[in-house]
């Protein structure tokens, strides 16, 4: 193959993926495709280590692969998988691990953060989060990563991992890895103000049905400044017009600017207008996503698939490490 390298990617499994994944991460992987080999993993094991429980993370593992495959990640192509069904990433966490200061693990801002958000677990597996995921990314021998600028002191800490391990083995097996920030701006929730999550309930999914969508979007929060249909509106605080920037042609968005600010057309009407756009765009996306539903058993194959050939590639890395380490064959 020519191209330029690969690309290695995960995300936890958080199910029906919503319009923040899709404009921060998913398109980006479909794009990425045409210049590189791209490895894009389901992170589940990540994921233990903030669930209360697993009760759902088969089924979100699935519904997450259906909207990845159908918004265009081309199997025969990318390698498609689920983290724990290549064991061998759990060997090179561990053997990351030692080459680790733990100060360096309670520094990291990420960790603090999810430390604050759940102090009655702050479990071995969450302060190791980030090694975990070196190791995902090593294990390929992956030089790009592309995620969000949140990720950042993740990526710059792997690379110094690598560095470590490669310097205390004397050795150059492991890759630095290059990370590639997906500069799309912040995709607010229909809430207006916080960035849109799953969590906070204030997301649209993919894969809801038209109707499902128009309500959602209807539900959005406009400038607050605008109480009354004759206010003049300000489309550059006004999230529905962020949306309308992404989703709707440059004479709509030209003309929801202008009539906006001059009141002459509404939040109503301004929100049926994405809406319908929003919609229209998703359409070929949901016809792909309901005929890949029709059978469940083709979906873990692709996922099934992708773990074999990601096992090759970490097994050989692996003989690699262990033999740099000096671990007895
Ligand atoms: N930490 C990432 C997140 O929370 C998910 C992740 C796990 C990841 N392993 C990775 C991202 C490897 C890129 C590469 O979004």
């Amino acid at each position: 193959m020519s191209k330029k390298g690969r690309v290695f990617s995960g995300a936890r499994p958080t199910g029906r993926q919503h319009l923040g994944n899709y404009l921060g991460a998913m398109q980006n992987y479909v794009a990425l495709q045409q210049d590189y080999d791209c490895i894009y993993c389901i992170v589940d094991l990540h994921a233990l280590t903030t669930l209360e429980t697993t009760q759902e993370l088969t089924q979100n593992t699935y519904e997450m692969a259906l909207d990845w495959l159908a918004v265009g990640i081309r199997p025969e192509e990318s390698i498609m998988f689920v983290q724990s069904h290549v064991p061998q990433v759990t060997e090179l966490h561990t053997i990351l691990s030692m080459v680790t200061p733990l100060g360096k693990l309670t520094d990291l801002p990420t960790f603090k953060e999810k430390a604050r958000q759940q102090p009655q677990n702050i479990n071995y597996g969450l302060v190791g989060y980030p090694v975990l995921m070196t190791a995902d990314i090593v294990l390929y021998k992956a030089g790009l990563v592309p995620v969000g600028v949140d990720q950042a002191p993740h990526l710059e800490f792997a690379r110094e991992v690598v560095r470590s391990f490669n310097y205390r083995y004397q050795t150059n097996v492991l890759i630095e890895p290059a990370m590639k920030a997906t500069e799309v701006p912040k995709v607010i929730g229909i809430d207006g103000v916080n960035k849109m999550s799953k969590s906070l309930d204030n997301h649209i999914e993919l894969a809801s049905t038209p109707e499902e969508t128009r309500q959602r979007v209807m539900m959005m929060v406009t400038d607050p400044q605008r109480q009354r249909r004759s206010d003049p509106g300000r489309p550059e605080v006004c999230n529905v017009f962020s949306l309308h920037k992404v989703f709707s042609s440059p004479e709509e968005v030209a003309e929801i600017d202008r009539d906006c600010r001059n009141a002459g057309i509404g939040c109503v009407d301004c929100k049926k207008k994405l809406a319908a756009n929003l919609n229209a765009h998703l359409e070929p996306f949901r016809t792909k996503r309901s005929a890949l539903n029709e059978n469940p058993d083709a979906v873990w194959d692709i996922l099934h698939e992708g773990a074999r050939r990601a096992r090759t590639i970490a097994e050989e890395t692996m003989v690699e490490v262990r033999a740099a380490i000096g671990l007895p064959k």
